[in-house]
């Protein structure tokens, strides 16, 4: 299996991951280090989508407006949406791309996966990924992103690409701190 599992991560090391990183990042702007398009990418993803969350809790309207923004920004995706979790499997939520399967059971498919183990899976190959569900034949590569209230699981954010190899860590560092920030704007909402 191809998978890249990031370090599995209580939600106290994930506060502390976070802050980690943004001690990095000012720290890297202190010293003039050039910051990646990439990194560049996601701050701005970051400002949309507090722009976008701004004054509105409706949760279907603003993780709809939270794929479409990812579908619309990211280059070289196909499919960019939600699986919330329900019970013991995940269901289909939000998303841009092709119709999708609506039900993964936790442990199954790459999302299942990503949700049992509560781990992001960057899987550059998908093809090698054992028990991958295939909703889109063009997909190659694929990032799932688990979404966490505290310790509750609540699903998973998926991204397709047609590319072999599209994702990689700054991608899993960017969807992950886009996803706090989502979670973060609907908390108290009785998810
Ligand atoms: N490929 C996913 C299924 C969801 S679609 O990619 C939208 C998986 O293996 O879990």
């Amino acid at each position: 299996m191809t998978a890249v599992l990031t370090k599995k991560k209580t939600a106290k090391k994930r506060t502390a991951a976070k802050k980690k990183a943004a001690g990095k990042k000012a720290s890297k702007r202190r010293d003039g280090a050039p910051e990646s398009a990439k990194s560049k990418l996601y701050a701005s993803l970051v400002v949309q989508l507090l722009s976008l969350l701004k004054g509105e809790h409706d949760f279907i309207a603003n993780a709809a407006n939270f794929s479409a923004l990812l579908f619309n920004s990211l280059p070289n995706v196909n499919w960019a949406g939600f699986y919330f979790l329900q019970g013991d499997e995940l269901v289909l939520g939000p998303f841009q791309g092709n119709p999708a399967c609506v039900r993964i059971p936790l442990g199954k498919g790459v999302c299942g996966v990503a949700a049992q183990q509560l781990e992001t899976i960057i899987v550059p190959n998908v093809h090698e990924f054992p028990g991958h569900i295939a909703c889109d034949v063009a997909s190659n590569s694929e990032i799932v992103v688990p979404l966490f209230d505290g310790e509750r699981l609540l699903g998973v954010l998926d991204l397709d690409s047609p590319m072999i190899g599209r994702f990689d860590d700054q991608d899993a560092e960017g969807l992950n701190e886009l996803a706090t920030v989502f979670v973060a704007h609907e908390e108290g909402l009785g998810l």
